[in-house]
């Protein structure tokens, strides 16, 4: 299962993995239909359930093997009742993946903006909190930090790297602003 599968460009390149090795039947959530949709044209070929709700409305019918849930923690409040859901819908053995982003110098960045927006009032949750809470809980996990191969220097060296970044910085700050 993979939470918050936007358009589903990681959601297919995980099933491909696992097709080396096993029948992979997956279920896709996310709240945005459109994105949901893109998905499904591209995608005739995979065993795919698609779920329109997000992860708090949504009450699975089977456990799963693996639940993933890349970049979407950001969008939850209520993180010990989304990992405890999580955990009572694995499978024993089972894994759980949870990526979210970590508190390096491109985060910053944008932590700046996004606090000049929303005040110190709803600072944006990073690994580090996750972390915490998973300690807090007693939870036994394994992390693994992942470079990004994004440097804020490339904005100012306006190289390809930097153009990629700062029209991300421009659609963060359109996104928030609409959200306002
Ligand atoms: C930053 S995107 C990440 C998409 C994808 N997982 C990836 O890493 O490419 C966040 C996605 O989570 C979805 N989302 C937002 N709130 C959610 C929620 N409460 N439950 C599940 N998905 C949610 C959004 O619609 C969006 O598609």
């Amino acid at each position: 299962m993979d939470i918050g599968c936007d358009y589903g460009e990681k959601t297919l390149a995980i099933i491909k993995e696992l097709k080396r090795n096993c029948v992979v039947n997956t279920t896709a959530i996310d709240p945005a239909g459109e994105l949901l949709n893109i998905f499904k044209q591209q995608t005739m070929n995979e065993k795919i359930s698609f779920i329109c709700a997000t992860w708090q409305n949504y009450q699975p019918e089977h456990q799963f093997d693996l639940i993933t849930a890349i970049h979407i923690f950001y969008y939850i409040d209520d993180w010990q009742t989304a990992i405890d859901k999580m955990l009572a819908n694995i499978k024993d053995k089972g894994l759980i993946c949870i990526v979210i982003r970590s508190n390096d110098e491109v985060c910053q960045f944008k932590d700046y903006f996004f606090q000049k927006i929303h005040g110190n009032n709803k600072p944006e949750l990073n690994f580090i909190e996750l972390c915490d809470l998973l300690d807090h809980l007693q939870i036994k996990y394994k992390s693994d930090l992942v470079q990004s191969r994004l440097n804020i220097n490339d904005c100012v060296l306006l190289n390809e790297q930097g153009k990629e970044l700062v029209e991300f910085f421009f659609a963060f700050l359109m996104m928030i602003c609409l959200l306002m």
